[in-house]
């Protein structure tokens, strides 16, 4: 099988070196790809959001599977210009990707599916801003109703800068939505979907703040961890029940089945599962430590879907234990990272790159926000957390930044429902 992975982050890494570990897959290429991904795969300078130029690589390279890893894409069409040439694609229709691109969609369907979620209002104007800020909070929280990579998301007590963020996204031309906020530890639940046909992965937990002890402001993502000891047992199951299947089959009445990966952003509450968001894509970094426990070959479980055979896929298998993935950060992020500056170590096993690139001298060079990210496997989450810093430990990066606290809580037994 010849592959091709659209996109440029630690979860394309991920994604393309699951497909390597999967004897039937005989090609790998990226589009655009990275400086780690060129060492596993042919990277491509095409236009990942273009339809034309990825339906144009793929028949050029003779693809028989196209992965799409960001919503970008998905929102732009190209999973559906694949489909209408002809090319199996891991990735929702434009149509069902309005899952995640729009939160009017998703609240509107989840509405319909009658699964729990936060209230929710869009704002379009500054003036109303304040008044409908009295509607919510404390604690507020803020969203950039565009596609924001998580970085658009405030959570705070302070009203203030609840309203200067609100503003900033309305004079940035964004629509704003306030939601009541969701108080529980939260999850991240990946499902492969084919119409009704609900698999979950492992869930994984996500540390969205910059900084350890959670503070500071959102950014992308951290770090994370699988699977979660403190999850009841169930709980993946009644998630699969009482949220996802009823919003695949809500979507497949509308007539935009989903085909993909659909990932449910939730918080455990005290009455269970409520719905932050839906994303329509593996989200990262968690991708990077659930796909390091997958044991069934990656191209065998992507192409069931791209196929519309998911129904007929034999039990996921895992390898036992946990993983755990930390990002290393550029200089400045989340604000306006710096790049240019020069890696050592990145080429060791468990790292995966995002935003590197090789500069003509032939060094691996940052060229993004989270620059790379390193995954530990281990017994416990105690060894795959200690296997993870020590592999980060082995990277120099100028001025970067990181999380040492990812799955500490979780190690310490200090995450309670
Ligand atoms: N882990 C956050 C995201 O992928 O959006």
């Amino acid at each position: 099988m010849r592959a091709l992975v659209i996109g440029s982050g630690g979860r394309e890494h991920a994604l393309l070196l699951g497909l390597d570990r999967d004897p039937s897959v005989t090609e790998l290429h990226a589009a655009p790809g990275n400086a780690g991904t060129a060492t596993v795969a042919t990277n491509h300078a095409v236009d990942a959001n273009s339809g034309d130029a990825v339906v144009a690589l793929a028949r050029e390279i003779g693809a028989d599977l196209v992965v799409i890893g960001p919503e970008v894409p998905l929102v732009h069409g190209v999973a559906d210009a694949l489909r209408e040439a002809g090319i199996a694609v891991f990735g929702p229709s434009a149509a069902a990707a309005q899952i995640e691109g729009s939160k009017a969609f998703a609240k509107d369907v989840m509405a319909s599916a009658g699964v729990a979620t936060a209230r929710a209002e869009s704002v379009t104007a500054a003036a109303d801003v304040d008044a409908a800020l009295d509607r919510f909070g404390p604690t507020w929280v803020v969203k950039d109703d565009g596609l924001a990579a998580g970085k658009g998301v405030v959570v705070t007590p302070d009203r203030d800068a609840a309203r200067d963020h609100a503003v900033a996204v309305i004079e940035g031309g964004n629509p704003v939505l306030l939601e009541s906020f969701l108080d529980g530890p939260e999850v991240s639940l990946f499902c492969l979907v084919d119409g009704e046909t609900v698999v979950p992965l492992l869930p994984a937990q996500d540390h969205k703040r910059v900084g350890d002890g959670d503070e500071g402001p959102n950014t992308g993502g951290m770090g994370a961890y699988t699977p979660l000891p403190w999850l009841p047992d169930g709980m993946v199951d009644r998630i699969v029940t009482d949220v996802v299947e009823p919003v695949a089959a809500e979507m497949v009445a509308r007539g935009v089945g989903f085909s993909g990966l659909l990932y449910a952003g939730l918080a455990i509450g005290p009455d269970g599962p409520s719905v932050v968001e839906f994303n329509c894509r593996f989200g990262d970094p968690e991708t990077q430590a659930v796909l390091d426990l997958l044991e069934t070959p990656l191209g065998e479980v992507l192409g069931a879907v791209a196929n519309g055979t998911l129904a007929e896929l034999e039990p996921l298998r895992w390898f036992d234990g946990s993983a755990v993935v930390v990002v290393l950060a550029a200089h400045s992020y989340p604000g306006t990272p710096r790049t240019g500056d020069v890696i050592t170590g990145a080429d060791s096993e468990g790292v995966l790159h995002a935003g590197t690139k090789n500069n003509d001298a032939g060094d691996v060079v940052s060229s993004g926000g989270r620059v790379v990210s390193v995954v530990g496997r281990g017994a416990d989450l105690a060894q795959a957390r200690a296997q993870a810093y020590r592999r980060l430990d082995a990277i120099t990066l100028d001025g970067a930044h990181f999380r040492s606290d990812i799955g500490k809580a979780a190690e310490d037994g200090r995450i309670r429902l």
